[in-house]
Protein backbone atom coordinates (compact mmCIF):
# COMPACT_ATOMS: atom_id res chain seq x y z
CA UNK A 1 0.00 0.00 0.00
CA UNK A 2 1.54 2.97 -1.04
CA UNK A 3 0.41 6.59 1.02
CA UNK A 4 -0.71 9.65 -1.26
CA UNK A 5 -1.05 13.43 -0.28
CA UNK A 6 -1.42 16.62 -1.67
CA UNK A 7 -1.76 20.13 -0.76
CA UNK A 8 -4.19 22.78 -3.32
CA UNK A 9 -1.28 22.88 -5.91
CA UNK A 10 -0.79 18.97 -6.19
CA UNK A 11 -4.11 17.78 -6.74
CA UNK A 12 -4.29 17.29 -10.98
CA UNK A 13 -0.96 15.38 -10.50
CA UNK A 14 -2.09 13.34 -7.63
CA UNK A 15 -5.02 12.08 -9.43
CA UNK A 16 -2.64 10.97 -12.52
CA UNK A 17 -0.26 9.37 -10.29
CA UNK A 18 -3.24 7.18 -8.99
CA UNK A 19 -4.20 6.69 -12.21
CA UNK A 20 -0.72 5.85 -13.35
CA UNK A 21 -0.10 3.70 -10.25
CA UNK A 22 -3.27 1.60 -9.83
CA UNK A 23 -2.84 0.87 -13.51
CA UNK A 24 0.23 -0.86 -12.43
CA UNK A 25 -0.99 -2.61 -9.60
CA UNK A 26 -0.20 -0.68 -6.58
CA UNK A 27 -2.93 0.22 -4.11
CA UNK A 28 -3.20 3.25 -3.14
CA UNK A 29 -4.21 5.33 0.03
CA UNK A 30 -5.69 9.02 -0.62
CA UNK A 31 -5.21 11.14 2.53
CA UNK A 32 -6.07 13.97 0.62
CA UNK A 33 -6.66 17.02 0.04
CA UNK A 34 -9.41 16.43 -2.92
CA UNK A 35 -9.55 20.11 -3.74
CA UNK A 36 -9.34 22.61 -0.76
CA UNK A 37 -7.30 24.76 0.26
CA UNK A 38 -4.83 23.42 3.01
CA UNK A 39 -1.37 23.69 5.05
CA UNK A 40 0.90 21.20 2.86
CA UNK A 41 2.79 20.37 6.75
CA UNK A 42 -0.79 18.60 7.72
CA UNK A 43 -0.89 16.54 4.69
CA UNK A 44 2.52 15.85 5.38
CA UNK A 45 2.11 14.59 8.55
CA UNK A 46 -1.10 12.18 7.49
CA UNK A 47 0.85 10.85 5.11
CA UNK A 48 3.86 10.40 6.85
CA UNK A 49 1.79 8.18 9.89
CA UNK A 50 0.86 6.28 7.66
CA UNK A 51 4.42 4.83 6.71
CA UNK A 52 5.51 4.71 10.14
CA UNK A 53 2.76 2.93 11.66
CA UNK A 54 3.41 0.38 8.33
CA UNK A 55 0.02 0.62 6.94
CA UNK A 56 1.58 1.99 3.87
CA UNK A 57 5.09 0.79 2.53
CA UNK A 58 6.07 3.94 0.90
CA UNK A 59 4.72 7.84 0.88
CA UNK A 60 4.20 10.20 -1.93
CA UNK A 61 3.91 13.89 -1.07
CA UNK A 62 3.10 16.84 -3.93
CA UNK A 63 2.91 20.78 -3.04
CA UNK A 64 3.90 23.39 -5.77
CA UNK A 65 7.34 22.85 -5.60
CA UNK A 66 7.92 19.21 -3.56
CA UNK A 67 10.16 21.23 -1.15
CA UNK A 68 7.62 22.60 1.56
CA UNK A 69 6.45 18.88 2.01
CA UNK A 70 9.95 17.68 2.03
CA UNK A 71 10.89 20.06 4.54
CA UNK A 72 7.99 18.61 6.82
CA UNK A 73 8.25 15.30 6.25
CA UNK A 74 12.12 15.32 7.34
CA UNK A 75 10.92 16.76 10.99
CA UNK A 76 9.40 13.90 11.43
CA UNK A 77 11.13 10.95 13.37
CA UNK A 78 11.80 8.19 10.57
CA UNK A 79 11.11 9.58 7.59
CA UNK A 80 13.88 10.06 5.11
CA UNK A 81 12.42 11.79 2.69
CA UNK A 82 13.86 12.72 -1.02
CA UNK A 83 12.70 15.78 -3.05
CA UNK A 84 12.77 13.58 -6.93
CA UNK A 85 13.21 15.41 -9.90
CA UNK A 86 15.29 13.03 -12.46
CA UNK A 87 15.11 9.41 -12.65
CA UNK A 88 18.51 8.96 -11.35
CA UNK A 89 18.45 10.56 -7.84
CA UNK A 90 14.97 8.80 -7.76
CA UNK A 91 16.42 5.78 -8.10
CA UNK A 92 19.37 5.90 -5.71
CA UNK A 93 17.25 7.76 -3.00
CA UNK A 94 15.92 4.03 -3.08
CA UNK A 95 19.30 2.51 -3.38
CA UNK A 96 21.76 3.94 -0.79
CA UNK A 97 19.26 6.42 1.40
CA UNK A 98 16.09 4.31 1.74
CA UNK A 99 14.01 6.97 1.62
CA UNK A 100 10.65 6.17 2.79
CA UNK A 101 8.73 8.97 1.31
CA UNK A 102 9.33 11.07 -1.92
CA UNK A 103 8.60 14.62 -2.49
CA UNK A 104 7.32 16.13 -5.77
CA UNK A 105 6.77 19.69 -7.26
CA UNK A 106 3.41 20.04 -8.89
CA UNK A 107 4.19 23.07 -10.42
CA UNK A 108 7.91 21.81 -11.71
CA UNK A 109 7.48 18.70 -13.23
CA UNK A 110 5.27 17.61 -15.82
CA UNK A 111 2.97 14.15 -14.95
CA UNK A 112 4.14 12.16 -17.15
CA UNK A 113 7.87 12.47 -15.71
CA UNK A 114 6.21 12.27 -11.92
CA UNK A 115 4.37 9.19 -12.91
CA UNK A 116 7.56 7.44 -13.88
CA UNK A 117 9.58 8.99 -11.05
CA UNK A 118 7.21 7.23 -8.43
CA UNK A 119 7.00 4.02 -10.23
CA UNK A 120 10.82 3.85 -9.90
CA UNK A 121 10.66 4.88 -6.03
CA UNK A 122 8.07 2.54 -5.11
CA UNK A 123 10.29 -0.61 -7.42
CA UNK A 124 13.32 -0.01 -6.48
CA UNK A 125 14.98 -1.72 -3.36
CA UNK A 126 17.33 -0.42 -0.53
CA UNK A 127 20.82 -1.72 -1.56
CA UNK A 128 21.88 -2.10 2.90
CA UNK A 129 25.24 -3.20 3.38
CA UNK A 130 27.48 -0.24 3.80
CA UNK A 131 24.49 2.01 3.50
CA UNK A 132 22.73 0.72 6.58
CA UNK A 133 25.58 2.24 8.40
CA UNK A 134 25.16 5.95 7.01
CA UNK A 135 21.03 5.49 7.39
CA UNK A 136 21.93 4.44 11.07
CA UNK A 137 23.89 7.56 11.59
CA UNK A 138 21.13 9.90 10.17
CA UNK A 139 18.98 7.97 12.64
CA UNK A 140 21.43 9.72 15.52
CA UNK A 141 21.04 12.79 14.42
CA UNK A 142 17.02 12.88 15.60
CA UNK A 143 17.98 11.71 18.83
CA UNK A 144 20.91 14.25 19.24
C1 LIG B 1 1.14 26.60 -2.14
O1 LIG B 1 0.84 27.75 -2.85
C2 LIG B 1 2.64 26.36 -2.16
O2 LIG B 1 3.27 27.24 -1.30
C3 LIG B 1 2.94 24.93 -1.77
O3 LIG B 1 2.28 24.07 -2.63
C4 LIG B 1 4.39 24.46 -1.82
O4 LIG B 1 4.97 24.76 -3.05
C5 LIG B 1 5.26 24.80 -0.72
O5 LIG B 1 6.42 24.38 -0.65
Amino acid sequence: MIAIGCDHAGVEMKKALMQALSEKGFELKDLGTDGEPCDYPVIAESVCNEVLSGACDKGILICGTGIGMSMAANKIKGIRAALCTDSFSTRFTRLHNDANVMCLGARTLGCGLAAELAEIFVTTGFEGGRHQRRIDLIADLENK
